[in-house]
């Protein structure tokens, strides 16, 4: 039998409209380097993958300014209107080259601080499971629930004990994974990260815990704290 291959989606379609930028979030500069080119180049080097596809915006007019154009590695596809749109779009791309029981691991093009020990973690301890799992990190301060007035007040402090901050990469067999996306888009569950789709479909995915600074670059202050993560490392 022939072990099932490793593929890299990284959804990266998005316009990043909470980060007020000039463009796209993930065409910001960190040292001199596109977001995604950091995002691609740490994640493609710290595991072998058979392949990898990049979903881009129909608008996206920087793409031939990255280093990752001119990685023969990286393929790229049209993304879609919601990020699931974008990743099912990759899916789809990948096509034949993918069997059933291959992984797909999906990475937000704005997740640059991936640590590769977190990776190989992820990798290692979903192993052979028959559905996958996602890296998330435990919740650290005490959560209250809003009333939803306004200006809110407290209705309840909720137990954290059993919360997670689900991140990426997040890793499914691909037949799952794409059945997964296909049904709740159709059905329209909503659809934040590949886990609810797959949870949707009554499968039940691992946590695996993962580093509290793989930060999804999202407001302005994300930029200047993602650059020190990385100097840090
Ligand atoms: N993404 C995508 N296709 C979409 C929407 C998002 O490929 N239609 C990607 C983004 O490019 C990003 C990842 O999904 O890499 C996570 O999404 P998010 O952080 O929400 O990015 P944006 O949608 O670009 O940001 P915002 O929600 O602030 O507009
Ligand atoms: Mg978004």
């Amino acid at each position: 039998m022939i072990p099932p291959r490793y593929w890299l989606i990284v959804p990266a379609a998005g316009i990043g409209q909470r980060m007020q930028a000039e463009c796209p979030k993930q065409y910001l500069r960190i040292e001199g380097r596109f977001i995604l080119d950091l995002t691609l180049s740490r994640t493609l080097d710290a595991a072998a993958f058979a392949g990898c596809m990049v979903a881009l915006n129909a608008g996206d007019q920087w793409w031939p300014e990255s280093e990752a154009s001119r990685d023969k590695r990286i393929q790229t596809c049209r993304g879609g209107a919601e990020r699931a749109d974008s990743v099912l779009a990759a899916l789809r791309a990948l096509g034949d080259n993918a069997a059933p029981d291959d992984w797909v691991l999906v990475h937000d093009a704005a997740r640059p601080c991936l640590h590769q020990d977190d990776l190989n973690r992820l990798i290692a301890t979903v192993g052979e499971h028959k559905v996958g799992g996602l890296l998330a990190a435990p919740l650290t301060e005490t959560v209250k629930r809003s009333d939803g007035a306004t200006p809110p007040a407290v209705a309840e402090t909720v137990d954290r004990r059993a919360l997670w901050r689900a991140q990426t990469p997040q890793m499914f067999r691909y037949s799952v994974l794409a059945s997964a996306l296909e049904r709740a888009l159709e059905e329209g569950h909503p659809v934040t990260d590949e886990s609810s789709a797959v949870e949707f479909s009554g499968n039940i995915p691992l946590l695996v815990e993962g580093r509290p600074d793989n930060i999804k670059v999202t407001v302005p202050a994300d930029l200047a704290l993602a650059g020190f993560i990385l100097s840090q490392f």
